[in-house]
């Protein structure tokens, strides 16, 4: 039997693991490396309890164009609706699947009930505290554009979501690396999140920063936004539009931050967290961004399969 692997969080990954499906997301992306068929007899659970454009069909088509087989759950499918357990649910699923890919509402606790065998891998295709999958691609677009994503400098402007928390974990493993976190007040990336970031970046020689302010923007190769209205949140406060209203990039934000490329994990409103002006101009790089994450997600299952080596 071939052991699974799990990617719940960043923090699933060793080092030589995170690389390892950048690398292979990078290749992808170029264009090499995309003929065999790694999860060749193998079934692939495909569970959104959210809408998903990208995630979904990355991770469906990457599935299929591996060689692997899907079966598709609509949010209410499973008996998990009329009361079964969610660890009933995983001890009998992990004895049919080899792969469950999982967007979910909740935290990561609920990803981490369905991981409790290596029979069947389970992949966080966005939680409510993490988007792994987001970040894995975001490294893989990086280092498409720039060869590396070491001494990257990055500004992320917005709310501190789950694809914050997930590139902060990330980003601050690569030595040099800058993340300079703008974010609304009372919307900032959790403490705990920070926490390990710095004990990352310790480690590798990088630097994560939050502000809560957008006064005074440092010289950047990238910068990143969200849209404000994550995918199934809500927003604690009435007045959240007035605290986020400064944080929209526009053109004179790319100006003062020294002409850097941006990049979005869409879906994107418009006039909302970015200008048309700058999601559809020169700079912009989040189409290619969003095409990665099919690449990306190729990588991830493999990895996660087992097929992968680190
Ligand atoms: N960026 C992202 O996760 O997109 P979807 O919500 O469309 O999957």
């Amino acid at each position: 039997m071939r052991l699974r692997r799990h990617l719940i969080s960043i923090d699933d990954l060793g080092d030589e693991d995170l690389r390892w499906i950048v690398q292979r997301g990078t290749r992808y992306s170029a264009g090499e490396g995309g003929h065999g068929t790694p999860l060749d007899g193998d079934v692939v659970g495909v569970l959104f309890r959210n809408t998903s454009t990208r995630t979904r069909t990355a991770f469906s088509a990457g599935a299929l164009r591996l060689g692997g087989r899907l079966i598709t759950y609509t949010p209410d499918d499973l008996q998990e609706n009329t009361g079964e357990t969610a660890g009933d649910t995983a001890a009998v699923l992990s004895r049919m699947l080899d792969l469950l890919v999982v967007r979910s509402a909740k935290g990561d606790g609920e990803l981490r009930s369905y991981a409790v065998s290596r029979r069947m891998g389970v992949i966080n295709a966005m939680s409510a505290s993490e988007h792994p999958t987001q970040a894995l691609a975001d490294l893989t677009t990086l280092t498409r554009r720039f060869g590396t994503v070491d001494g990257l400098r990055v500004l992320y402007a917005g709310e501190g979501n789950n694809t914050a928390s997930a590139l902060c974990l990330a980003l601050s493993r690569y030595p040099g690396v800058e993340l300079h976190l703008r974010t609304p007040p009372g919307y900032g990336v959790e403490q705990s999140f920070l926490d390990r970031a710095a004990t990352y970046a310790k480690a590798h020689g990088a630097r994560v920063e939050q502000r809560h302010d957008m006064s005074s923007l440092p010289e950047v190769d990238v910068v990143y936004t969200t849209r404000w209205q994550t995918t199934g949140t809500a927003k604690p406060t009435a007045d959240w539009r007035t605290r986020f209203a400064p944080f929209q990039v526009d053109a004179g934000v790319l100006e003062r931050c020294g002409g850097p490329v941006f990049m979005h994990d869409l879906p994107a409103h418009r006039g909302e967290e970015v200008t048309a002006e700058v999601l559809d101009g020169p700079a912009s790089i989040a189409f290619d961004q969003a095409e990665n994450k099919y690449h990306s997600a190729r990588a991830v299952l493999e990895w996660c399969s087992g097929a992968g080596t680190s």
